[in-house]
């Protein structure tokens, strides 16, 4: 539990942002809830009494200084950040404090570790892009897959959902980051990223328990294209979809998430299996849970709670699986997520 460290949580009214805003709360710490709208502010506040709320503009640096103003660090859940993770970055790295972003954009995500892994490792300032259920947790898993190995040739991260209901928040990332790709698709081969117009396969994954072989599209290119190779020695780097959830969530007719829990969690259920393979050997890693942007929470709280605390590998801008104990930090997240490690 932690000891009432403030964390600032910018985009804090959004869905993602209200899970991590109660998730702190949970953990023990004070969330500060920061974003451009004061009246979503308030109405947040009002559901949290006593929430400390700094309305801030990513146009206005001196608003962006007050919502960092003495505490222990920021969590990013704003996007598009293409728009919003520099400015944030900046601020913070003139507050001095740790960033964790949740943002899904493969080159809003590479960015990050273009522009400001110099200056964040000159600092000592902990950076870390796409803490959340994409990017983040696929890079845990392949991390922990890897075991001791150093390098393999490839990496497969196939995502079972049942269904994706989208937010408004994962339609505009995905629509700035298809006009900032110009209207082309994106794949990690030979190292690199690398734009394509191709169709996209169709393929039979066969999960573990309990979906079994279900129809995926293949290249379905998600943000564990920058994470995972930001740090492992892996050339080929593919992440797949079930066609149920590409289908939802690119079709304009999908509502946003309903709660059905408590928590404020919808039905969504997720498999995810993550395939390592060097030769002829593979190594495998699965994680199962319910609701994508709910279980974000967990992953970027427990982010903060280990850089908080010191349990980190490195500075600068890292990926989850480079800056803590992967299959430590899989562990933590029991009973959000639950994980099989299977060489
Ligand atoms: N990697 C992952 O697995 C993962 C998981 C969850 C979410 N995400 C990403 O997180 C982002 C938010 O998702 P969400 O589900 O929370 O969506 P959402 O409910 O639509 O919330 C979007 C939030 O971003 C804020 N925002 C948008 N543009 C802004 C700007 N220019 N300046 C300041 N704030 C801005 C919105 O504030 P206003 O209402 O004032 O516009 C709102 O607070 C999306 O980019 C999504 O892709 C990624």
């Amino acid at each position: 539990m932690a000891t009432g460290q403030t964390v600032t949580v910018y985009g804090a009214y959004g869905h993602t942002g209200r899970f991590v805003v109660a998730h702190l709360k949970e953990r023990g710490f004070v969330p500060v809830a920061a974003g451009r709208d004061a009246a979503r502010l308030k109405a947040l506040a009002d559901e949290h009494p006593g929430l400390d709320v700094r309305p801030a503009s990513v146009d206005d640096p001196v608003s962006l200084d007050r919502a960092m103003d003495g505490v222990a660090a920021v969590v990013n859940c704003a996007g598009p950040f293409a728009t919003t993770a520099a400015p944030v970055i900046e601020a913070a790295l003139r507050a001095g404090i740790p960033y964790v972003d949740v943002a899904a954009e493969i080159e809003a995500n590479a960015d990050t570790f273009t522009h400001f892994a110099d200056r964040a490792h000159g600092t000592g300032t902990v950076i870390v892009p796409a803490m959340a259920f994409y990017g983040g947790l696929g890079d845990l898993l392949a991390t922990a897959a890897m075991g001791d190995w150093t390098e393999a040739d490839e990496a497969h991260i196939a995502y079972g959902l049942n269904s994706w209901e989208p937010t408004e928040g994962t339609r505009a990332a995905g629509k700035v980051s298809a006009e900032r790709r110009g209207g082309r698709r994106v794949r990690f081969t030979k190292g690199q990223l690398a734009y394509h117009d191709d169709e996209l396969p169709t393929l039979q994954w066969s999960f573990p328990h309990p979906l079994g072989p279900r129809a995926v599209i293949g290249e379905f290119t998600m943000a564990d294209v920058v994470t995972v190779p930001s740090h492992l020695s892996i050339p080929e780097v593919r992440t797949y979809m079930t066609t149920e959830a590409a289908g939802g969530v690119v079709s304009p007719d999908t509502p946003t998430p309903t709660a059905v829990d408590e928590h404020g969690r919808s039905a969504q259920t997720f498999l995810v299996e993550v395939v390592v393979r060097s030769g002829d050997t593979e190594r495998r890693a699965v994680a199962r849970g319910q609701d994508i942007y709910a279980v974000t929470a967990p992953l970027a709280v427990e982010a903060v709670d280990r850089i908080l605390t010191g349990r980190t590998r490195t500075v600068g801008v890292a990926s989850a699986g480079e800056i803590f104990d992967a299959p430590d930090f899989l562990d933590a997240l029991s009973p959000h997520v639950t994980v099989e490690l299977r060489a």
